[in-house]
């Protein structure tokens, strides 16, 4: 059987993105129903068992996280799996060891490879020259897990996505490059909102313009914050300053500072517009502490969908 990564949003089908969101959402019913002593927590896919019992998962970051080593690890557990927690600095991949050696080695003694790295070429070595899936737990070019959980939150919210307006505040980074190829999949209206040099990767804009196209959906960019959140049903943000550009900060909250989401932004939005952050957040800086803990957001149940759509995903991967 061929394997199947999950580098970018686009590693899936539109229709196979439909799946993984509907696999989740039946994980986190049955996880509550888990908890409330009535099913068993790996149980789901469409009347089948999910059970991944004697599969080692290899899990490397070489990047902090919280919420992603935290949800993958105890979804892996959860499946029936073994998690296989490795950090670089214990690799002999940071003594010079090639990505290429690295990945055929590893796809001797594992089923699948979750990373969080620096440059989305190094997953692509990875998955290109290893035999196993290898799933994108963020790079600098995009954050595709994130994307599912940020729909699976939403869509549980609104209901259908399709022709929902998303609006995307700030830089245009990994987080915003997801959630272009997300959307357009879906069919919504994306409209980011970023200052000038800030905007989101060109060729990613471009693409996701040509599924939007044959999704029905919309993308549009634009330098005008108050302009991209007009009407729109959800309003997302991330830190102004992402991990390995801590020396640009200061020039980065200057620029970014009109794209904060506050009060302005959201009187812009639809009145009950959902309030998405992928986390960790600073209040004061690109969301006020009024948004980020108002009636609106939904950002810890954004953060708790974390666990039921990378279980998902990997079900989908490796059932
Ligand atoms: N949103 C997100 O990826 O969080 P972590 O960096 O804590 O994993």
């Amino acid at each position: 059987m061929t394997k199947r990564d999950y580098l970018t949003v686009d590693s899936l089908s539109a229709e196979e993105l439909t799946k993984v969101l509907d696999l989740a959402d039946e994980f986190k019913a049955n996880r509550q129903r888990s908890a409330a002593g009535t099913g068993r927590q790996g149980a789901s896919a469409q009347g089948h068992t999910v059970d991944l019992r004697g599969l080692s998962i290899g899990m490397i970051f070489e990047k902090p996280s919280t919420r992603t080593r935290v949800s993958f690890e105890v979804g892996i557990s959860e499946l029936g799996a073994k998690a296989v927690v490795l950090s670089a600095g214990e690799l002999q991949l940071g003594r010079g060891e090639t990505i290429e050696d690295t990945a055929r080695v590893l796809s001797g003694y594992l089923h699948a490879l979750v990373v969080r790295t620096f440059a989305q070429s190094r997953l692509e070595t990875l998955a290109s020259a290893g035999s196993i899936p290898v799933i994108n737990a963020l790079s600098d070019f995009s954050h595709p897990c994130q994307a599912l959980a940020d729909l699976q939150t939403i869509r549980e919210h609104s209901g259908d996505l399709h022709g929902l307006k998303l609006s995307y505040l700030g830089d245009g980074n990994n987080v915003a490059h997801s959630l272009l190829e997300a959307g357009a999949m879906a069919g919504m209206h994306v409209a980011v909102g970023s200052p000038a040099g800030y905007e989101p990767d060109g060729q990613v804009v471009r693409q996701a313009t040509e599924v939007a196209v044959r999704s029905g959906g919309r993308i549009t960019v634009t330098n005008d914050p108050l302009e991209a959140a007009r009407d729109a049903d959800a309003v997302y943000t991330d830190v102004w300053t992402s991990m390995g550009q801590e020396s640009e900060n200061d020039s980065r909250t200057r620029v970014l500072r009109p794209f904060q989401v506050g009060a302005q932004v959201m009187q812009a939005a639809k009145p009950d517009a959902l309030v998405l952050h992928c986390l960790p957040a600073h209040r004061g800086e690109e969301i006020t502490a009024e948004v980020m803990d108002g009636p609106n957001s939904v950002v810890f149940e954004q953060a708790g969908n974390r666990l039921h759509s990378q279980k998902a995903l990997l079900a989908f991967l490796l059932a």
